[in-house]
């Protein structure tokens, strides 16, 4: 007896069919043959978009877009949130080694809903939580329709900020904690930048591992505020720059350990007090140049030293080969978010605010807490 394949379906509103696979071969060509004449296709989408490089406030503006066409593997996402990160901010400045091609749409990564699925998507539905991944650029704005693969289910117990901001940041204080030195419980790290979220992350990481953290932090009015918070996420020290001017550094450090390696976000003299802070044989990795100044050293820290200068851009770490274990560390970092052992401090701003946002984000008011669009 001939036996009967049975194909289940699941439609856009959720509902689910059983067909066997002849009525199902019927179905798809009455189907493909309606679809020739009418594709499915997503919303119209609202973009912040800038049609040539240059100050981000000036070149960007929000504008609609048309819907477009949403093919078999295609899954549209309704963007629930978008962080400015200071790299987007560069991609559009111009300054940023990857350049999408203009007319570009902002943003880098983000977190949806999934909103609608082409014909052959079967891992995804609508309603589910989902991050691109890898990242990449064009998440400021309402729709975005890429091919299945190209996003990663999350569950939905992270907040949306979170979620949204994952990839970038976490990821690399991840990465760069695993991938330069062995660092054992009861050692040690410094770095700059302690206030930005990538900073926050390591001062979080490292202590689930046992590990201390040297900080350092930009001079500020309210700089106690910002040591004790900084201690709260589970800081060592916090250090101001101008508390370090002093000629040995390491008279501060207490019964801490003196660190093997050291993370430098900030150029200048910022970094050169991470260096001053590392053990002999120490390695100080680079991965921002917030104050566009550069990296000076002297020639006794290498000679005496020793000191190792290495670099990290995530980027350049995910390429496509670590696809798979980029979305297994992002459900460990949102596991740790679940678990209130990740936090950072951010606001979240209305999309039609984003120019006040996007102000914020370029330091014209001042230090602020991480700019995440809300749409
Ligand atoms: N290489 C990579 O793959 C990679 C990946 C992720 C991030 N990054 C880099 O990591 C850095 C931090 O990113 P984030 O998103 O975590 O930062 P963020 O949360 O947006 O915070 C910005 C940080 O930069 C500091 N800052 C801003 N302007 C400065 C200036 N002119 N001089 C000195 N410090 C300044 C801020 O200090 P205050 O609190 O004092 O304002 C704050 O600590 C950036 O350079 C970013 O490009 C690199």
């Amino acid at each position: 007896m001939a036996s009967l394949r049975f194909i289940a379906l699941k439609l856009r509103n959720g509902s689910s069919y059983l067909y066997n696979t002849s009525s199902f071969r019927a179905w798809v060509y009455r189907i493909s043959t309606v679809r020739s004449f009418s594709a499915i296709k997503s919303p119209p989408s609202k973009a912040v978009v800038y049609d040539q490089q240059g100050p981000p406030d000036s070149v960007t503006r929000i504008v609609e877009l048309p819907p477009v066409e949403i093919k078999e593997n295609d899954v549209c996402v309704k963007m629930l949130a978008s962080p400015i990160n200071p790299s987007d901010i560069n991609r559009i400045e111009g300054v940023y080694p990857v350049r999408p091609p203009v007319p570009a749409i902002g943003g880098y990564e983000g977190v949806g809903e999934v909103h609608l699925c082409g014909a052959a998507v079967r891992g995804l539905s609508p309603g589910d939580r989902v991050i691109p991944s890898p990242p990449s650029s064009g998440f400021w704005q309402t729709y975005v329709v890429k091919q299945e693969n190209q996003w990663h289910k999350i569950s939905k117990d992270a907040p949306i900020e979170y979620a949204a901001t994952v990839t970038v940041n976490p990821l690399t204080a991840l990465r760069m904690l695993e991938d330069f030195t062995t660092l054992k419980s009861g050692g040690s790290i410094v770095q700059n930048g302690a206030t930005s979220i990538v900073g926050q992350c390591i001062i979080q990481l490292a202590q689930v591992r046992g590990i201390h953290s040297i900080n350092i932090i930009r001079d500020r009015a309210g700089s106690e505020d910002v040591k004790e918070h900084l201690k709260r996420l589970g800081a060592d020290e916090v250090f101001t720059e101008s508390q370090l001017e002093i000629k040995n550094v390491k008279s501060l450090l207490g019964n801490l350990p003196e660190p093997a390696l050291g993370f430098n976000c900030i150029g200048g003299n910022a970094a050169t007090l991470v260096m001053k802070f590392l053990r002999q044989g120490g390695t100080m990795v680079t991965y921002g140049g917030m104050s566009k100044k550069p990296v000076t050293v002297s020639t006794s820290s290498f000679i005496f030293k020793d000191l190792s200068l290495r670099g990290f851009w995530l980027q350049k770490w995910m390429t496509s080969d670590k696809a798979k274990e980029c979305r297994s560390m992002i459900d460990y970092l949102l596991g740790l978010v679940s678990e209130g052992k990740i936090k950072y401090e951010m606001e979240l701003t209305p999309f039609e605010d984003f120019h006040t946002a996007l102000d914020k984000a370029l330091g014209k008011l001042g230090s602020q807490p991480k700019q995440v669009i809300k749409f």
